[in-house]
């Protein structure tokens, strides 16, 4: 079976061709960061109209560098939600039309299972069941993955993502958006010893997330400093610190919480070196594996939304010839295969 996917739940069109027998056949992504960069954050309807112009080229061009054709195709994948519903409705409405165009089945796909299932493209998969952290922009979760649809949410965030944390600071710090890659670059040249930030939520059982709190306290820490890039570059480090070690805390606790031998991490935020390094070395310790996409594929990107889509259509899962997206949708709700 080889399926297309297409990808525009929010500032990326992404696009790939994945085949059941042989893999990733190709993928290629537009991130429209220098559309928003003037903006300092994404501008919904910007990014619709981008998606529009962007989709099909990118979708001729996957299609070119397989050596393949749209008669190819055997399914379309597309995200259906949850994020910008402007954005999603370009991508689930090209999707759908291409496969009623073409005759054949097409499949809705949760931008999180996406991101959840993108490790599973790599050599030497990890198997289910395992536990899931999913830090990007709009989400920081904790679930349980039984198999494909089979989730359990452990722990969500009360208030911020992680990755909008990330954003936030950025901004505060005078840097661009986004803000991840940035404060994590400034944060290689602070001292870690300078400030100490608190670890939100971690004085007490469960595995739900708070970072609103880390934000005033960075911007509170900024404004008694002296504002120089000396005092920047700490004040980045100790927020990159803190955010990996309450991630950390909170992934020893699912991890024992469910028994569970392997822990996967993915979502934008699972890029960050300092995050990979601090749970290598807890995993290291506790004895259980850790698994992250390769670092294109953390970030939003096509191939995770055609391998999810492949493994449902494969498992006979695809929609009527009306199509929908969700601006919000609960990961727990989804079928299993
Ligand atoms: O998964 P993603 O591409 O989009 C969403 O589904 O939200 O995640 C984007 C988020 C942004 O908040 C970005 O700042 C953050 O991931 N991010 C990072 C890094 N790379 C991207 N955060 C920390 N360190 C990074 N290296
Ligand atoms: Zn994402």
């Amino acid at each position: 079976m080889r399926v297309l996917g297409i990808e525009t739940s929010c500032d990326e069109t992404g696009v790939a061709l994945y085949d059941s027998e042989q893999g990733l056949l190709a993928d290629a992504l537009y991130s429209q960061v220098a559309l928003h960069a003037e903006f300092g954050g994404v501008v919904p309807e910007l990014a619709s109209r981008d998606h529009v112009r962007k989709t099909l080229p990118l979708v001729r061009e996957v299609l070119s560098r397989a050596g393949m054709r749209l008669t190819d195709l055997d399914g379309v994948a597309y995200t259906a939600g949850p994020g910008l519903i402007g954005a999603l409705l370009v991508g689930a409405a090209i999707g759908r039309s291409l496969a009623f165009g073409l005759g054949i089945p097409a499949v809705a796909v949760h931008h999180m299972e996406g991101h959840l299932l993108a490790p599973l493209l790599e050599p030497n998969p990890p198997a289910f069941p395992f536990v899931a952290l999913l830090v990007s922009g709009g989400h920081t979760m904790l679930v349980e993955v039984g198999g494909i649809g089979r989730y359990r949410v452990l722990g969500d965030t009360l208030d911020d993502a992680v990755g909008e944390a990330f954003d936030k600071t950025a901004k505060m710090l005078g840097l661009g958006y986004p803000g991840g890659p940035a404060v994590a670059a400034l944060a290689e040249q602070g001292d870690p010893q300078r400030y100490r930030f608190p670890r939100p939520m971690t004085d007490r059982p469960g595995l739900d997330f708070s970072f609103s709190g880390l934000k005033t306290f960075t911007l509170n820490t900024l404004q008694a400093s002296d504002g120089s890039d000396r005092a920047k570059a700490d004040i980045a480090r100790a927020f990159e610190e803190a955010v990996a070690d309450t991630l950390a805390i909170k992934c020893r606790r699912a991890i024992e919480q469910s028994g569970f031998s392997t822990l996967v991490v993915a979502g934008g935020v699972a890029a960050n070196r300092r995050l990979r390094q601090r749970l290598d070395a807890l995993g290291q310790k506790q004895g259980f594996n850790v698994r992250y996409p390769r670092l294109d594929f953390c970030t939003d990107n096509g191939a995770m939304i055609a391998y999810a889509g492949c493994q449902r259509l494969t498992a006979g899962q695809h929609e009527g010839p009306a199509f929908t997206a969700r601006a919000r949708w609960d990961l727990e709700a989804l079928a299993s295969i």
